[in-house]
């Protein structure tokens, strides 16, 4: 029997992943298998990424590594104990998140509305260990992604094609949806300047 198999370049290193993905991006058709298999085949090593996971006391932060030509964004999120996101889409977007250290708990959901009022339907839910890569999109669903532990923290490496600086943010309880701007904590391993923002009174 003939089998078919997918060329699978190892990447050595994070510079060697991000090379083979800046590749893989060129055309415009994406083979969501491959990319999740190159981004799986990378072991994590903490000092080719460290000066990207920048981590904040209360919420995981959001660091800009590489903007693909315009194609995607990668990016390494970093999860103190006890942080999560909320439940959201992914703005029509492919999305593959790879574990580089820690544990990231991540819970699906279907897209409220229709008959399903009120709380919204969990469908599904695993822990992700590191190395390991999932995908989602909004055909397969919404999901909420957290680092459960109390003791650890977590890091984890996104890809997200095409780039989106906004998505919709759901209520567990109501469905309801709120759309959200969604900033870098740092870019390049620099600590993205914070907004100033005046405060001025109108009288
Ligand atoms: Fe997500």
């Amino acid at each position: 029997m003939m089998e078919q198999h997918t060329e699978v370049t190892k990447p050595q290193t994070l510079d060697e992943l991000i090379q083979i993905l800046h590749k893989i991006f060129e055309g415009d058709e994406i083979n969501v298998e491959e990319v999740q298999n190159i981004m799986e085949s990378y072991e994590s090593n903490p000092q080719e990424w460290v000066k990207y996971a920048k981590f904040d006391q209360y919420r995981y932060t959001r660091n800009l590594v590489d903007e693909g030509n315009g194609k995607f964004n990668l990016m390494i999120l970093c999860w103190g104990e006890g942080h999560g996101s909320s439940i959201h889409d992914h703005t029509d977007s492919h999305c593959f998140m790879k574990l580089l250290q820690g544990q990231l708990k991540e819970t699906l959901f279907e897209w409220p509305g229709g008959r399903a009022q009120g709380t919204m339907v969990q469908k599904s839910q695993r822990v992700l260990q590191e190395n390991q890569c999932a995908y989602i999109n909004d055909s397969i669903g919404l999901h909420r992604v957290e680092n459960v532990s109390h003791t650890e923290c977590a890091v984890s490496l996104h890809l997200y094609s095409p780039p989106f600086q906004q998505c919709q943010a759901f209520d567990q309880r109501t469905g309801h949806k709120n759309t959200v701007k969604m900033t870098f904590w740092s870019k390049y391993g620099e600590r993205t300047p914070v907004e100033v923002v005046m405060c001025q009174e109108n009288n």
